[in-house]
């Protein structure tokens, strides 16, 4: 049996998770995990700050790794190795994750290994037993990153589309703010958007050029805040004979998934794949599912999402990753350091 310890630690949740498997298991599986969420530190300022996020990594690390283990009820010696995400991410929280790892597998003289964030995410599915072979189109939709990648038979990944301006997360969560919704907008919009009505609101769809892989999502977040304010934006409430903010709200939602939805077939049709794998925080919405599950039926054979509790940052998602590298011999020296970038 080998267990690894997987530390997240890339933005605002700090997070320790312990995964085990045995070798004739493909998928691992989750021991325990704690993931102590920053969300009422960043509140006030609507949006993730660096510098708050990565003093209170300090304070929690050692604590959040040391209940993980109590509460499963295992010692360090428990433990096979150490996986930690080092990028991409904020890098100051980043470090404190890499730097803690790096003690860690020193005092217990166990392997480190380095984790792409990225790629943990496309491997949450993994964690609800849905091991997807590659060759498959990895989707990532994030508070950080709108990705789409050609995962390659062999594993390698090539990045085919991203995002020119706001990645989809960061969308919701500055349309949630424009309409005066609390942080993170994500599940603020999804549950406003639950009484509103996706067609009451004519919202841009930015396709880019006709064969781009891209996305730009910039247009529609501005689109959201000149509904709700007005042209110049400069009241703060709504103006007079703006939409409801639930069907603005669902409009918002359905305008993003029809971008999702037409990118990820221009992508199918570009690559001749037909397995979609999909990871990060947005596919924690229950109607960006449902659009994309129903819409893309006839393109796939397979379309597969992490479970809802493994969508957003998390450490067990870095310590499936992690597992891998294990089996492969893929390990990490004292040199390791965190960056910000893919
Ligand atoms: O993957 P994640 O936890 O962190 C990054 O790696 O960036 O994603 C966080 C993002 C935030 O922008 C948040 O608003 C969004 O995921 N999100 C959602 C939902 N839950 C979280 N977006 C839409 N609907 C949700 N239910
Ligand atoms: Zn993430």
């Amino acid at each position: 049996m080998t267990r690894i310890l997987g530390i997240e630690s890339s933005c605002d949740e700090c997070s320790a998770a312990i995964v085990e498997a045995d070798a004739n298991s493909d998928c691992p599986r989750l021991v325990h995990q704690i993931i102590l969420s920053q969300v009422d530190l960043h509140e006030a300022y609507g949006g993730v700050v660096p510098e708050i996020a990565c003093r209170s990594h300090v304070e929690s690390m050692t604590r959040v790794i040391e209940q993980c283990l109590q509460e499963a009820n295992l010692t360090r010696q428990d433990i096979g190795a150490i996986a930690v995400a080092n990028h991409p991410g904020l890098i100051g929280a980043l470090l404190m994750g890499v730097t803690t790892a790096k003690a860690l597998a020193w005092a217990w003289e166990i392997p480190l290994i380095a984790v792409d964030h990225l790629e943990a995410h496309l491997e949450a599915v993994a964690l609800g037993g849905e091991a997807v072979a590659p060759p498959f189109l990895g989707v990532i939709l994030s508070g950080g990153h709108t990705d789409l990648y050609h995962v390659k038979e062999s594993g390698e990944r090539e990045l085919i589309g991203h995002t020119e301006d706001d990645a989809v997360g960061e969308a919701f969560d500055k349309a949630a703010k424009a309409m005066g919704l609390s942080y993170p907008g994500g599940p603020a919009i999804e549950k406003a958007a639950l009484k509103g009505d996706p067609k009451a609101v004519e919202l841009p769809r930015n396709m880019l050029k006709k064969d781009s892989l891209n996305f730009s999502f910039s247009g529609v977040k501005t689109a959201v805040l000149y509904k709700w304010r007005g042209q110049n934006a400069k009241n703060q409430g709504p103006i007079e004979g703006a939409p409801s903010v639930e069907d603005l709200a669902a409009s918002f939602q359905e305008a993003v998934s029809d971008v999702l939805v037409k990118k990820i077939r221009r992508a199918l049709q570009q690559t001749g794949l037909k397995r979609v794998v999909l990871g990060g925080g947005v596919t924690a919405n229950k109607y960006i599912r449902e659009q994309l599950t129903t819409r893309l039926s006839t393109q796939v054979e397979k379309i597969v999402f992490p479970a809802f509790s493994f969508s957003t940052d998390n450490g067990a998602m870095i310590a499936a990753r992690g597992l891998q590298s294990f089996r492969e011999g893929n390990f990490a020296d004292f040199h390791l350091d965190a960056k910000p970038s893919r």
